[in-house]
């Protein structure tokens, strides 16, 4: 049974910030600041279904039911290309705490070299929502998944700027569970493993070649 949902956001503002991120000639300024306002609006989209707890408030004129976050979740971004949403998933979460998962791909073989973890010893009960913005061949989001799994996490939420469809099918395939949320899901993988048409390396276009 596939235990996979994906969500593709097709709202205005999101496809309008997408398409910053697309064009060649967007700075890395611009490329940053569309990412931030993307990862806004997806995170908003993806947290719909997010526990709350009924609380008393009371306004100037009176009292009323308030609503506040039941269960906060961790926020995990892959470096290095997640850290450009870390800071949107935290201002609209400010609750919540966050971990951290460091994978690189090999240009070569194109699989994941993951070079850090820093989460909880114990994920069991607690939403997690990853940032990374692409999700390619799917392997270092497998990395991510199954580290989280191993911890006891089962409601997992990833987020990403852009999708290939090996990338979805991979984590489909894989028996884990999660929910993707993306602003498109495109056609496919060139034979550098990128995702096509993309928006060429979302490290490189935040921060620079390394
Ligand atoms: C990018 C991206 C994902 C990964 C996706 O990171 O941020 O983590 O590639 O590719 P995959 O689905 O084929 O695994 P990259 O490895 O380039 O590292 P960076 O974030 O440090 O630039
Ligand atoms: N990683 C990126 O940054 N871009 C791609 O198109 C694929 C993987």
């Amino acid at each position: 049974m596939c235990t996979v949902r994906t969500l593709v956001v097709d709202h205005p503002i999101v496809q309008s910030r997408l398409t910053v991120m697309r064009d060649k000639d967007s700075s890395n300024a611009e490329f940053r600041a569309a990412l931030r306002e993307l990862a806004t609006l997806l995170v908003y989209e993806a947290t719909r279904k997010l526990e709350v707890r009924s609380i008393p408030v009371v306004t100037p004129v009176g009292p009323t039911d308030g609503t506040m976050i039941g269960n906060p979740p961790l926020l995990v971004p892959v470096l290095r290309a997640g850290l450009g949403m870390a800071e949107a998933a935290f201002n609209l979460l400010p609750e919540s705490q966050m971990g951290f998962v460091g994978v690189a791909r090999d240009e070569q073989t194109h699989e994941p070299n993951a070079y850090m973890a820093s989460l909880p010893d114990s994920l069991a009960g607690r939403p997690v929502i990853v940032v990374d913005p692409m999700l390619a061949t799917g392997g270092s989001l497998l990395h991510c998944l199954t580290l989280l799994a191993s911890r006891g996490a089962t409601d997992v939420s990833v987020i990403c700027a852009l999708a290939a469809p090996e990338g979805v099918r991979r984590i489909e395939e894989s028996g884990l569970a999660a929910l993707i949320v993306t602003a498109s899901i495109d056609d496919g993988l060139n034979e550098d493993a990128y995702i096509v048409p993309g928006l060429g390396d979302a490290g490189d276009r935040q921060f620079g070649p390394r």
